[in-house]
């Protein structure tokens, strides 16, 4: 069974289904208000503890309702919470979602995720050294993505670095981490271009772009090659790049190659759509292997 630390955000996700997105200074009617578990760390820990890794949570809820419904949430999904803390006098961190016209559009409040410190994280070393894989995204302050990324350089641990939401990375956590999945839009704030044939070029077996309905490309060395993804009927997107993160690092701790690593998340997360909420469609490991 691989062994993965996932370091980051843990959120509830407030979920408000509407026919379409309202103009600036509109009103509409809603259909429907949701609260269910969320953050991009949270999300992927429960998917990869669902496809059967043995998940450690590194990461902060507030000392509020959420963050007690947050911490159940783990504990019914058997991801270990050792390391995740609530914070005095702190709101967990929300995801404030609108689902409109097949899609998502999100805001996210950082609350409690904002503590998730390297000071923090080191409480954690333990775990992140005895790991077959490392995951992180950046819902968390810059500065944990840096350490990580060192730590986990410094102790042989590969690093999946899931760099959402966007925001620049520097050359060092680039050349450190060993595997990075941003979507289009995220590999364009990454690398400074919008030319992601020259950027996975540079990276070999090391970027890998999500793109959504076509699939993952990513460069192997020889060639540019895109997996295609599985067409489904999509309920709710919310947490399939999640789903897919969580799904490629369990297979490549496993020790399963590229194309067919990339083939058993793109199924996890094309199963995960079916499904209202983030969590909601996550795949157990029988599911998966059965749709295959
Ligand atoms: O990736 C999806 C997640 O990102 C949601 O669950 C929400 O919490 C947002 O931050």
């Amino acid at each position: 069974m691989a062994k993965i630390t996932v370091i980051g955000s843990s959120s509830m996700d407030l979920v408000v289904t509407a026919s379409k997105r309202p103009d600036k200074g509109e009103t509409i009617i809603g259909e429907s208000f949701k609260t269910v578990p969320g953050g991009k760390g949270a999300n992927q820990a429960v998917a990869a503890a669902r496809l059967g890794a043995e998940v450690y949570m590194v990461g902060c809820v507030g000392d509020d309702s959420f963050g007690k419904a947050i911490l159940d949430n783990f504990k019914k999904n058997h991801v270990f919470t050792d390391y995740v803390e609530p914070v005095t006098d702190t709101k967990s961190g929300t995801a404030h979602i609108t689902l409109a016209d097949g899609d998502n559009s999100i805001i996210f409040v950082k609350g409690a995720n904002d503590f998730v410190t390297p000071q923090f994280v080191e409480k954690a070393l333990d775990s992140i050294r005895t790991s077959d894989m490392v995951l992180i995204q950046q819902e968390i302050p810059e500065e944990t993505v840096e350490y990580v990324s060192e730590k986990c350089h410094e102790f042989g641990v590969p690093l999946l670095l899931n760099p959402a939401p966007a925001r620049p990375l520097s050359k060092d956590v680039i050349e450190k981490a060993a595997y990075i999945t941003p979507n289009e839009l995220e590999a364009s704030v990454l690398f400074g271009t919008k030319d992601i044939h020259a950027a996975i070029g540079k990276y070999p077996n090391k970027v890998f772009i999500t793109e959504g309905k076509n699939g993952v490309r990513f460069h192997n060395g020889q060639q540019e090659v895109v997996i295609p993804s599985f067409p489904v009927e999509a309920v709710d997107t919310t947490g399939a790049g999640d789903t897919f993160n969580a799904a490629f690092a369990v297979a490549l701790a496993e020790g399963k190659g590229f194309e067919e690593s990339i083939r058993f998340a793109n199924r996890a997360a094309s199963l995960s759509v079916t499904k209202f909420g983030a969590q909601g469609g996550m795949p157990t490991r029988e599911e998966v292997e059965e749709s295959l």
